[in-house]
């Protein structure tokens, strides 16, 4: 009778141990295959197996968010999408618009010279501050609550906004005769002249204001007078359209100086290289910079400044992009 009890126990406790083992192995096992199966669900696993490579994964797990990078791997593999990716001002909504540029304007490149060597960055420039669209064609407005922030070129028009705040610029800081109007808004005025007094004080530069804000009107006469003497192509390089000009703002200034005021070597003059050192702390960014026709929309200007306030104007010159450029990355939400 007791060694049967024994024999049942010793059963017991084998059977016990079997079990144990069976359930921490079952746990192993089966632990592995749930992660497995987990892994195979991540993003990261779907876009390795569209055929990204380690390096290009990693760049979309740190740059995308969970929905962007749903939305890469539903469009399959494309071998041009991690050089747009990878640039620093690469806006995911307009993924489809870069494309767009790279199978229409950019084609005989990429069929020469393959993709390794393209400055993807010209693209995404381009694209981001619209100027891949047909200028003066849209119906976008100027954001008018942007402020002193707001941006007005060929892609965004001002209608027939005229702000409420002009003041008369006084006779020393403009050039012209006493009783000529030249209007600015009152910050940009202020700002001016306290800028007025920097170059003057700083290097005996005497500032001259050319032109301020010119009413919807006066700019249809600047652009008339252009087309009328050099044709419609030259007059959309120079001026902008009717509703469509900075200088309706009241925040534009085209200046030269007492010393400089020739528009062709201005920006060979002590002027412009004082401006180009100082106009920012002051709040004001030279506006249509060289070799940035194509962004900008117009020729280079050494003499246009724009009013954007002390600390964007530090911020857009620390950035070195075009204010198309800087406003559609950072203020255009
Ligand atoms: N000259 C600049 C582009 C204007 O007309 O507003
Ligand atoms: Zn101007």
């Amino acid at each position: 009778m007791a060694k049967k009890k024994v024999l049942k126990f010793k059963l017991w406790i084998k059977l016990l141990v079997f079990f144990i083992i069976l359930g921490v192995v079952g746990y192993f096992v089966g632990n592995h295959y749930y992660q497995e199966y987990l892994y195979k669900q991540s993003n990261e696993y779907k876009l390795l197996e569209l055929g990204y490579s380690d390096d290009e994964v990693k760049l979309f797990l740190n740059k995308l968010n969970d929905e962007q990078e749903g939305n890469l791997i539903g469009r399959g593999y494309n071998e041009f999408y991690p050089f747009f990716i990878r640039c620093n001002y690469f806006i995911y909504d307009y993924l489809d618009l870069y494309m767009e540029r790279v199978i229409t304007k950019e084609k005989d490149f990429f069929k020469y010279h393959g993709t390794e060597n393209y400055d993807y960055n010209k693209i995404i420039s381009i694209v981001n501050s619209h100027a891949n669209e047909e200028p003066y064609k849209t119906d976008r407005m100027s954001d008018i609550s942007k402020g002193y922030a707001l941006i007005a070129n060929k892609h965004y028009q001002l209608g027939d906004y005229a702000p409420d705040d002009l003041v008369q610029v006084e006779w020393k800081y403009r050039y012209g005769l006493q009783n000529d109007k030249y209007l600015l808004r009152k910050e940009v005025n202020d700002a001016y002249v306290e800028m007025w007094e920097a170059a003057y004080n700083e290097q005996g530069i005497y500032l001259l204001l050319l032109s301020g804000y010119r009413s919807k009107a006066e700019q249809q006469g600047e652009y008339d007078y252009y087309k009328k003497v050099k044709g419609e192509a030259y007059a959309d390089s120079v001026a902008a359209r009717p509703g469509w000009s900075e200088h309706q703002t009241g925040m534009a200034i085209d200046i030269y100086s007492k010393a400089d005021y020739k528009a062709e070597t201005f920006d060979q003059s002590p002027t412009f290289k004082w401006l180009s050192e100082n106009s920012y702390k002051y709040g004001f960014i030279l506006r249509y910079t060289k070799g940035n026709e194509e962004i900008t929309g117009y020729k280079y200007e050494s003499w246009h400044y724009r009013y954007v306030g002390k600390e964007l104007a530090a911020k857009v010159v620390e950035s070195g992009l075009t204010y198309d450029e800087y406003y559609a990355y950072y203020l255009d939400n």
